[in-house]
Formats: structure tokens, sequence, C-alpha cells
């Protein structure tokens, strides 16, 4: 008989999940789509949602601080920063705007240049110690794709030095016509399944 050789996590493990919210709308379109996903989730999981509107993170600043210095100059994001280096799962959830981030997400994008500078200005490998997971759930209004496969090559870049696997992305497309489809909300609740039996797994 085969057997799989995938060990299971100690039943005490609980993922802690960061959810990196970029819609202006607290139950708009882009959050149905993060709800279905998160239906996933197991009991046990410790969930914080960062809301880029709400939170309103300064730009980077190219002030080169990080090019010597571990962390930031400005200290707005450090919470966050702790938490996204020590979640087990990082979910980014995002409209489209103009085939990229909307502002205020950008903002933490670019804020992770901190961890760019430590690998490559100072030579610090890996810049976060802890391997992690990542997921996408991205929504768009029109039917293109363009935007979305955008926003996944931008955050996949980005993610090289983060330590961080993109798991996998779930999208929602047209919704200024149709809304978030069915289809779109089961292909976010199988990516979270996806996701959460995969974690289960060392
Ligand atoms: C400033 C702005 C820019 C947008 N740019 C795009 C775009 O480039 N492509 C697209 O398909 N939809 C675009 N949209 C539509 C949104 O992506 C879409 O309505 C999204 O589903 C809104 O999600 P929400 O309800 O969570 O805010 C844009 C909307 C706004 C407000």
């Amino acid at each position: 008989m085969l057997r799989s050789k995938r060990k299971p996590r100690e039943q005490c493990e609980n993922p802690s999940v960061l959810v990196l919210y970029g819609s202006p709308h607290k139950r708009g379109k882009t959050w149905q789509l993060y709800e279905a996903f998160s239906q996933a989730f197991p009991a046990g999981a410790s969930v914080e949602v960062y809301s880029a509107y709400e939170e309103r993170p300064e730009p980077c600043l190219d002030c080169g601080y990080c090019t010597r210095h571990e962390g930031c100059s400005q200290h707005d994001l450090d919470g966050f920063m702790r938490a996204f280096e020590t979640c087990d799962i990082f979910v980014l959830v995002t409209p489209v705007y103009y085939n990229s981030f909307p502002a205020p997400l950008k903002a933490v994008i670019d804020r992770f240049q901190r961890y760019y500078s430590a690998r490559f200005s100072r030579g610090i490998k890996p810049p976060i110690a802890k391997p992690r997971v990542a997921a996408i759930l991205a929504t768009c209004g029109s039917g293109d794709r363009d935007g979305l496969s955008e926003i996944k090559n931008q955050f996949k870049r980005a993610a090289t030095v983060l330590n961080c696997t993109v798991a996998g992305a779930a999208f929602a497309r047209g919704t200024d016509e149709a809304g978030v489809t069915e289809k779109a909300l089961d292909g976010a609740r199988k990516l979270g399944e996806k996701i959460f039996e995969d974690w289960r797994f060392e």
C-alpha cells in the first residue's frame, strides 16, 4: 500500500494568518472573495486583518536608512512587519486599480524595501528567517486579465526576497457588471482549502 510521505503537524499547532486588505470598501466585492477563502480557516486559526485604507501607511521615502540599519526610519508599519515576519500564511487581498494596487496598499509593498536592502545592501540571507506561504485574492471591474496578472507578477517579484512562496491566486473579473460570481467564490474557497490542507503537513 502506498503511504503519503507527508508528516502531519502537531495537533496543537494552529496557523496564524495575516491579511493585507487593499479595498476602501469594508464589505465590497474584494471582501466577498476573501470571505469565501476564509471559510477554509481552521477553527483555531488566529487571523489579523491589516486594512491599508484604514491605517494609511506612509510611503517609502527612499531615505537609505534600511541600507545601513535593521528596520525602517518610519515606525508606523513596525507592528505589521512583525506580524508579516512571524505569520504562517499571508493573504494579499486587493482590487485592481489601473492595472496595479490601490495607492495605500502599494505603500505597504514599497515598504518591503527594508528586506530588499537587508538582503542586498547588508548581506542578510534570508532577510526574514521564517519561510511562509502566500495567497493572492484580487478583483477587477472589467473582463481584462492584465491587471490581475500584473498584481500577481509584482507581488511575486517582491516575494522572492521575503522568504514567501506564492501558493496560488484566486481572481474575480468583470465585477462591475456581474458582481462576484459563484464561480469566482468557488475558486477562492478551493484555494483556501488547498492552502490549509497543505499547511496541515510539514
Ligand atoms: C481608481 C480605480 C481604478 C480601477 N482600475 C481598474 C482597472 O485598471 N481594471 C479593472 O478591470 N477594474 C478597475 N477598477 C474597478 C475595480 O477593480 C473593481 O470595481 C473592484 O472589484 C472593486 O472592488 P471593491 O468593491 O472591493 O472596492 C478600478 C476602480 C477604481 C475605483
